[in-house]
C-alpha cells in the first residue's frame, strides 16, 4: 500500500468511533482530510463539528457539516486527529501543519482523543520529527535561546503565521526520553504559546495504518 492508501485505510478505521454521536472534534493534517472525506456519507447523522483550524473547517463547510464554536458545545465526545509521531505510551508530537494549539484545546476538552496514523508515524522515542513550538512573535528569538539551552536546534518556520496569528520554532535535534518533564519545561518558557509534545493529554487510542490490517493502541 502507499502511505495515501495507509492513511485511508486508517481514516476509515476511525469511523467506528464517531457512530452515533452528533458533534465530534475534527483535527487537521492529511490524514484526517481522507476521514473528513469519508464523514461526507455520516453528515445526515453529525449537528457539526468543532475545528482545529481554518483548512479544516473549510473542508467540512464543503461537505456540508456544520463548524461549531467550541465554547458553544461543552465537552466533546470523540475528536479525531493525525500525529507527526507516536511513541508505544501513545503520547504524541504534533504540530507539522502548524495547528498545534488549537489541536490541543481540542484534545483537551475531548473525552476521547482518537489518533489515526499510518505506520511511518510510531517511533520508541519521540524527537526524530523536529518538535514544533508556536510563539507570540516578538518572543521567537528569546524563545528559540531558550531552546538551545534544552539542547534543541530551533528552527524558524519562515514565512508562516498560524491561524492564531503566531510563528512556529521547529526544534530539531531534541531526544525526548521524558516527554511529560519537556512539555512542563517548555510550556514554562514566557513567550511560548503551545508546544506540540502532546504528553500529559496524550491520545486514548492510536489507529494505526500498517496495510494488512489496522492495529489499535
Ligand atoms: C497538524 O498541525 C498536525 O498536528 C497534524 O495532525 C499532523 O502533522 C499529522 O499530519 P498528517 O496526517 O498530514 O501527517
Amino acid at each position: 500500500m502507499t502511505q495515501d492508501e495507509l492513511k485511508q485505510q486508517v481514516a476509515k478505521s476511525a469511523l467506528e468511533y464517531i457512530k452515533g454521536l452528533s458533534i465530534i472534534g475534527v483535527g487537521t493534517g492529511s490524514t484526517v482530510n481522507f476521514f473528513i472525506d469519508m464523514l461526507a456519507d455520516y453528515k445526515a447523522d453529525i449537528e457539526g463539528a468543532v475545528s482545529s483550524s481554518d483548512a479544516t473547517s473549510e473542508l467540512l463547510k464543503k461537505i456540508g457539516i456544520p463548524v461549531l464554536e467550541l465554547n458553544d458545545v461543552g465537552d466533546i465526545e470523540v475528536y479525531v486527529d493525525g500525529a507527526d509521531e507516536v511513541d508505544p505510551r501513545k503520547k504524541l508530537i504534533k504540530g507539522g501543519g502548524g495547528a498545534l494549539t488549537r489541536e490541543k484545546i481540542i484534545a483537551a476538552a475531548s473525552k476521547k482523543f482518537v489518533c489515526i496514523v499510518d505506520s511511518s508515524k510510531c517511533v520508541d522515542v519521540l524527537g526524530k520529527f523536529p518538535l514544533p513550538v508556536e510563539v507570540i512573535p516578538m518572543s521567537r528569538s528569546y524563545v528559540a535561546r531558550e531552546m538551545v539551552k534544552l539542547g534543541g536546534q530551533p528552527v524558524w518556520r519562515e514565512n508562516y503565521i498560524t491561524d492564531n496569528g503566531c510563528e512556529i520554532l521547529d526544534v530539531h535535534n531534541l531526544e525526548i526520553t521524558n516527554p511529560m518533564e519537556l512539555e512542563r519545561t517548555i510550556n514554562d518558557v514566557t513567550g511560548v504559546l503551545t508546544v506540540g509534545l502532546f504528553s500529559h493529554r496524550a491520545a486514548d487510542v492510536v489507529l494505526v495504518g500498517n496495510g494488512d490490517k489496522v492495529d489499535v493502541m
